[in-house]
């Protein structure tokens, strides 16, 4: 799929929908060597211990979310499409500690309750307001300490709703820089700690 195919104003919702309806792996996220990589990636970020709460923004079809599931205790991960949660549910099938969710960001988060928040490709696709929200719920739900890993292609894609310059400009205004950026062929993973 083209990340390029720009989708109707303000329409994102049926974009994803209609991407995940025709393909239950859009981005090839199983074979693509950058994709592996990015996952990797963000495990590392982690850190080597197994942590309690987590939670994924944007989830898609569940990839990211089963290989970081033996890192948390619990994992929500939430999507806004029901095709990508319908494959996400089946892809962690059997894991019980991890829960997929229907909703649309920004999402409300318990307060200090999660030790990491992960949004991988999601972020550049929420109009500003929506980003803020999302960015906020996501500080304002870290336990001290907490980390956000932030992962985004370094290519600006025509359906996105920032840059990625915007996007951690206005993330690290919230967090006060990010703790360290991983590099990968075309795309970036910036972690930030509350
Ligand atoms: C490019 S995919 C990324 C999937 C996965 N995180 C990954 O790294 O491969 C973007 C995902 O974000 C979801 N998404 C986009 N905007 C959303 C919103 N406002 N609320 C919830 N999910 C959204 C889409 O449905 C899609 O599954």
């Amino acid at each position: 799929v083209d990340r390029k195919g720009k989708p109707a104003a303000l329409n994102h919702a049926r974009h994803f929908e209609t991407l995940f309806a025709g393909n239950d792996d859009p981005w090839d996220l199983r074979s693509k060597r950058g994709e592996r990589h990015k996952r990797d990636t963000i495990r590392r970020a982690l850190g080597p211990a197994r942590l309690g709460c987590g939670v994924e923004l944007g989830c898609g079809n569940g990839i990211t979310t089963r290989d970081l599931a033996h890192k948390f205790a619990h994992l929500l991960a939430v999507d806004g499409s029901a095709s990508a949660v319908a494959l996400a549910k089946r892809e962690v099938a059997g894991l019980r500690h991890v829960e997929v969710r229907h909703a649309a960001l920004p999402i409300t988060l318990e307060r200090a309750r999660y030790h990491a928040v992960i949004a991988s490709e999601v972020l550049y696709y929420l109009p500003a307001r929506s980003l803020r929200t999302t960015l906020w719920e996501a500080f304002d739900g870290l336990r001290p300490g907490g980390l956000l890993i932030s992962t985004n292609h370094i290519t600006n894609f025509d359906d996105a709703e920032c840059t990625n310059a915007e996007l951690n400009r206005l993330t690290r205004s919230l967090f006060g820089g990010e703790v360290r950026a991983l590099v990968g062929d075309r795309w970036r993973c910036d972690v930030y700690r509350k």
